[in-house]
């Protein structure tokens, strides 16, 4: 299952990912390319560590969605990849219908809580400040409705007394490096039985 990550910021998610596949975690699974649409971000980084290209794709003209000439770029670069599979790991964009029609079924994102709660940004924060003794992260299908898909598998982690944002984000951070391989792995070994 060839796999395609797109990232907009450090990238520990797509890390976590390379690091399965280093350890043979990822089942059937292999990430062969890396996109982002900020050209600075450290995801980018991550492709010469790992052997996987990694490259910028000008996202212009919109500023928070995929749509019009940067949708169109994204979509023949990751056409041009063979994806099987392509995941969202902290990729800060709303995705439009050209796109999840190019890749129907195939396109997987990573949010920091449990859906259907604090979809958005922020669901850390969101959460935190709501004061819940739960939380967590979860992988879901990408569909048109923001954070909205079929949910594929979650990952819970408590709110202590005493937990800082700094604290709790650093949790479900860890929730999330785990979950996110090994929902690519599930995927993989379904898709190739
Ligand atoms: C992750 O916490 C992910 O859940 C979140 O961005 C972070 C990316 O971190 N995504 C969203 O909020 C999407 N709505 P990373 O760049 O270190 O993987």
């Amino acid at each position: 299952m060839r796999v395609v990550i797109l990232g907009s910021g450090r990238g520990s998610n797509a890390e976590a990912i390379l690091q399965a596949q280093q350890a043979h975690g990822l089942g059937a699974a292999k990430v062969v390319q890396i996109f982002s649409d900020q050209p600075g971000a450290g995801i980018l980084a991550l492709g010469a560590r790992f052997g996987v290209p990694a490259a910028f794709i000008d996202p212009a003209p919109f500023k928070t969605k995929l749509e019009g000439e940067g949708e169109d770029r994204f979509i023949e670069a990751i056409r041009a990849s063979s994806a099987d599979l392509v995941v969202l790991a902290g990729f800060m964009r709303v995705l439009k219908p050209k796109f999840l029609s190019a890749f129907a079924g195939k396109i997987i994102n990573l949010h920091p809580s449990l859906l259907p709660s604090f979809p958005g940004l922020d669901g850390i924060g969101q959460a935190f400040r709501r004061g819940v003794k739960v939380t967590g992260c979860t992988v879901h299908y990408v569909t048109l409705e923001v954070d909205g898909g079929p949910i594929l598998d979650q990952a819970v982690v408590r709110v202590d007394a005493g937990d800082t944002l700094e604290v709790l984000a650093n949790k479900v951070h860890a929730a999330e490096h785990e979950l996110l391989p090994a929902v690519i792995a599930k995927l993989s070994l379904q898709l190739t039985k």
